[in-house]
C-alpha cells in the first residue's frame, strides 16, 4: 500500500481523488455508519453510540438477545422507529451517482438501514444484514418485516418461535459469499472509497486495504488513515459529492 499523502480537505486532494474516480473501471465503496451521521442515524462509536446509557456494543451480541431479548429487540424496535423518520442524505445520492458513472462500481455497505438502497444504489452487498429483515431463531425463516412496528418479542409466523433482527452480531458469522464477493471486487478495483467508519471491525475492514488506490472519508483519524492512499478529513455529505465524476 503506497504511503499516504496527506490529511485535510485540501480542494485540490479531492480533486485527485475525483479524478481517480473519473477514470477507473471498477470501484468500491465500503460504508459505515458516518455515511448515515449526517441523515441523523447514530454511529456505534464516538459521541451517540449509547442508547439508554448503554454501550451499543453490548447489546449487538448473540448472548445480549439469549439473556435478555426483550432488552435487545426494544433497542432495534427503538432503531426501526428512528429509520423510518430519516432520509438518505447528499453522501448516499452522490453514491448513486458515481454507480450511475463508473463501468463496473460495487457498494459493500456495514449499514443496516437501507438508506443507500433508498438514495437509489443497486448493486449493494450488505455485509452486516439489514434491520428491515428478521429471522426466526427456532426455523431459521427470514422476512421483510420493513416499515411495520413489532411487538416487543416478535414471534415466528410459522412456527412461533422467537425472531430476531437479521443482523449480524458480533461473534456472527456474516452472510455467505456475501463478503466473499466484496473481497474479490475490492481485490480488482483501480479505486476502494472508504466512507464513514472507523474500521475496527473485521472482516469489512479487511476491504479497506484492496485495491490499487484507497480513499478513505472521515472527519476523524482511523487505524486506517496512516495507511491508505488519500485519507480526505470531512463530513462524508460534503466530500462524496464531489468525487461523483463530471461525465454525463
Ligand atoms: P462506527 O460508529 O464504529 O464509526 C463511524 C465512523 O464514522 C467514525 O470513524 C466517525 O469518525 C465517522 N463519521 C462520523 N460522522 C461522519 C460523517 N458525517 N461523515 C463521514 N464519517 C463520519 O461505525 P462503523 O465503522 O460502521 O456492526 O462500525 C462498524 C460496525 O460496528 C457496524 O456495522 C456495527 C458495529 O458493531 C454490527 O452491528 C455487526
Amino acid at each position: 500500500m503506497p504511503t499516504p499523502e496527506v490529511r485535510n480537505v485540501d480542494p485540490a486532494l479531492i480533486a485527485r481523488a475525483a479524478d481517480w474516480v473519473a477514470t477507473a473501471e471498477r470501484v468500491v465503496a465500503l460504508t459505515g455508519a458516518g455515511v448515515s451521521a449526517e441523515s441523523g442515524v447514530p454511529t456505534f462509536r464516538g459521541a451517540g453510540g449509547f442508547w439508554r446509557g448503554r454501550d451499543l456494543m453490548e447489546l449487538a451480541t448473540p448472548a445480549a438477545f439469549a439473556r435478555d431479548p426483550e432488552l435487545v429487540w426494544s433497542f432495534y424496535n427503538d432503531r426501526r422507529a428512528k429509520l423510518a423518520t430519516v432520509e438518505p442524505n447528499p453522501a448516499h445520492r452522490a453514491l448513486v451517482e458515481i454507480e450511475r458513472r463508473v463501468p463496473h462500481f460495487t457498494l459493500a455497505t456495514q449499514n443496516v438501514d437501507r438508506l443507500h438502497q433508498r438514495a437509489g444504489s443497486r448493486r449493494v452487498l450488505e455485509l452486516h444484514g439489514a434491520i428491515d429483515e428478521v429471522r426466526c431463531s427456532d426455523c431459521g425463516r427470514t422476512s421483510n418485516r420493513a416499515g411495520e412496528t413489532l411487538p416487543a418479542l416478535p414471534r415466528c409466523d410459522a412456527c412461533g418461535g422467537l425472531l430476531r433482527p437479521g443482523v449480524v452480531w458480533f461473534g456472527e458469522s456474516l452472510p455467505t459469499g456475501v463478503f466473499e464477493q466484496a473481497e474479490a471486487e475490492a481485490r480488482a478495483a483501480d479505486v476502494v472509497l472508504v466512507i464513514g467508519t472507523s474500521a475496527l471491525v473485521y472482516p469489512a475492514a479487511s476491504l479497506a486495504r484492496l485495491g490499487r488506490r484507497v480513499v478513505e472519508v472521515n472527519p476523524d483519524a482511523t487505524p486506517l488513515s496512516s495507511e491508505v492512499t488519500l485519507s480526505l478529513r470531512g463530513k462524508a455529505g460534503e466530500i462524496v459529492p464531489q468525487l461523483v465524476p463530471r461525465t454525463p
